[in-house]
This record gives C-alpha cells, structure tokens and sequence, in this order.
C-alpha cells in the first residue's frame, strides 16, 4: 500500500508545474497572481498575500492578496511578527494553532482577525529577501504540518522567478523613461511641439485600445508613437522651424525625417516592430503621401492609425502661422479627409473616442489623464 500522504505527490507535481510556468513569465503582476494563486491550491488558506519589499524604503508592500482587494496594508491582515521572524530566520514560520504560541501572544492583528494558523515564507533573492509569502488561516482548521516543506521549496522557485520579473520590470521601466527623455528631446526643438510626441502616444493608444484589434501591438504603438519624428534631429533648425512657406527643397528635407527616422532606427532590434509607423505615419490613404506613396492597406495599419493621431495632434496645437484649431473643427477637418488623407476605418475609430482624445488634449487637465494612460497602457 502507498503509505506516501497525498499531499506530496500533489505538492510535488503542482512544484514542477509552477516552476516551469514561472520561468516563462516576465510580467511581474500576472506572475505575482499565478503564484498566489499556485500556492492556494495547495495551501488552501483563508487569506494570502505576496509581500515585496520596496527597495526604496526597505518597507514591505502588499502586492496581491487573496481575497482580491481585501486588504491595503500588511497589518491589515499580516502580523509583522510573523513577517519579521520569518524573514530573520530566513525559514519558513508556521504556527498551527496561534493561541499556544508564545511568540504570537503581541500579535493583536492576528488574534483579533480570528486567526488560528499560519505560514510565512521569506522569498530569498540572491542578495537578500526580496519579500516573503504569508498565508492563514481562520476558525478551527490548521494548515498540515508536511506544508512546511513544500512552502518552502515552493518559495525558492517563487523567489528565483520573481527576482528575474523584477529585472524585466526594472528594465522596462528604464527603457520606457529613456523613450520619454528621446521623445522631449525631439519636441524641444520646436516650442510649438512640445508634447507632442506623447500626445500622439496617448492618442494612438486610444485608438489602437478602442478598435479591439491591436491589443497585443500596445508596445509597438508606444514605442512607434514616442519616437516617429525622431528623424527631425537630421533637419536644419533654418527649415524645421521656418515660419513662413517652404520652398520644394525645403519642403524635401522636413519630409526626409520619416526616412532618417527610420534610418536611425533600423540597427534597434527592440524597435524593429515600430518601423513601419515611424516610416509611414506621413503616407495617405490616396497614395499621395510620403515617403513612399502608399496607399490604402499597403500603408501598414500602425501607420494609417498614428496618421490620425499624427494629424489632430497637429490641428489642434498652435504652429507659429496660425492659433489652434478647436477640437470640433480639427474632428471635421479629419472626416472630410476620410478616404483621402486617411483610413476611413481608422477615422470611424477616431468617431468613438472624439471626447476622449479632446479630455486628453486640455490643459492643463490632459496631462493627468495622458500620463495615467500612458502608465496603464501597453
Ligand atoms: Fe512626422
């Protein structure tokens, strides 16, 4: 007979399989999720929460709880003398029955939400704690003593999967930093541009979001929408920022920053996806546009999307020759231009989200609500 308990096996086989899925995650809040919600298959707590510490103040922040949203802060739920003993011990801390243990007698929090036991792990970086996992449970039921070693093997696979989330985490941050830095160096050179760069960002994004279809092209839209005139360094100041008309020569080198741009960008293999929108946000929907008269699909669908945006950002900005257009103008000048200029069904997208683009565009309201998007965006 199998006198093995079966927690084991289960134990074992959902170990391996968390630790295979956790490796292939680089998103650092569905991966905090999925092992939340691994070790409460096994576990079976009331309650459960990953706890990372914030590298800035050393202060250790809930970041995902089960019950979803039950809680706010640590000591709503976690005693901090679980947490702080399991951490200096670097071991697991399990308590089954609270009310007999001495360590636990201070631990107001914990008695007074009814628990009665408790696991904590501490998730062990490679250059100290980077969190812990704490879990409990409430009423009469105590967590099997054999979850001890689980917990802990557990946590290893936890820690090592979350550390290099993190990694990707901090590196997508800085990366998307650095596009905002290029893309204020790129509007900087003209007053009448500042912003926008993001704008366009922002605006693309709403449009891409609300057509449904490009959900998984956010990042290549960011990326696209930050650095599409990034190509106007490879302009002269005498003609990028002459405030009378533009002769054809003129007229030739302000067009050339679609091709520089893309030029710029081709050795990036990270921006390899936002090329055709860099290149081809100036082509029209008619074929007379540049830099390579496109027309119609074969204009890629990035492209004819930030032309909309590309468009009522210039519209409704005010350029040395002429004020701002409002809102509702720059919206009706872009209809007449459907089947023209633009993509009629990107401007049938622009139609559903009209008010939303305006809100992003006042001042000094928008800028909340731009950065808010951009954050949660992609
Ligand atoms: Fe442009």
């Amino acid at each position: 007979m199998d006198s093995t308990p079966k927690i084991d096996r289960i134990a074992l086989e959902a170990l391996l399989a968390t630790s295979r899925e956790m490796m292939a995650f680089d998103d650092l809040p569905a991966l905090l999720d999925r092992v939340l919600d691994r070790l409460s298959s096994i576990v079976k707590p009331d309650r459960a929460a990953i706890l990372l510490v914030d590298p800035q103040t050393g202060a250790m922040i809930p970041r995902a709880v089960r019950p979803a949203g039950a809680y706010s802060s640590v000591s709503e739920f976690a005693s901090s003398t679980v947490v702080r003993e399991a951490l200096t011990a670097r071991d697991v801390f399990i308590v089954h029955d609270i009310r007999m243990d001495p360590r636990l007698q201070q631990a107001q929090s914990v008695l007074a939400a009814g628990v009665r036991s408790v696991i904590c792990v501490p998730l062990l970086g490679r250059t100290g704690p980077i969190g812990a996992l704490y879990a409990d449970k409430l009423g009469v039921e105590q967590f099997a003593p054999e979850l001890a070693e689980y917990a802990a093997a557990f946590a290893g696979h936890a820690a090592a999967a979350l550390e290099t989330a993190q990694l990707y985490d901090d590196r997508h941050r800085h990366f998307r930093a650095t596009l905002e830095a290029f893309a204020k160096a790129i509007d900087a050179r003209d007053h009448y541009t500042a912003g926008h760069s993001e704008r366009v960002t922002a605006y693309s994004l709403v449009l891409a979001r609300h057509s449904g279809k490009y959900s998984s092209d956010f990042e290549t839209i960011r990326r696209a929408g930050m650095l599409h005139d990034i190509g106007k360094v490879g302009v002269p100041d005498s003609v990028l920022l002459k405030a009378g008309s533009l002769d054809a020569v003129e007229r030739a080198q302000i067009e050339a920053h679609v091709t520089i741009g893309h030029m710029m960008l081709e050795p990036l293999p990270f921006l390899g996806t936002s090329l055709a929108a860099v290149r081809g946000h100036h082509e029209r929907w008619d074929g007379d546009g540049y830099p390579d008269r496109l027309g119609g699909t074969d204009i890629h669908p990035h492209a004819r999307l930030m032309a909309v945006a590309d468009s009522y950002d210039a519209m409704t900005s005010a350029r040395p020759y002429r004020a701002a257009l409002p809102a509702e103008e720059a919206a009706r000048r872009l209809r007449a231009d459907s089947g023209k200029q633009f993509d009629p069904e990107m401007i049938e997208l622009f139609d559903g989200v009209q008010q939303e683009l305006a809100a992003l565009h006042e001042q000094p309201e928008g800028a909340e609500l731009r950065a808010e998007l951009l954050r949660s965006v992609g």
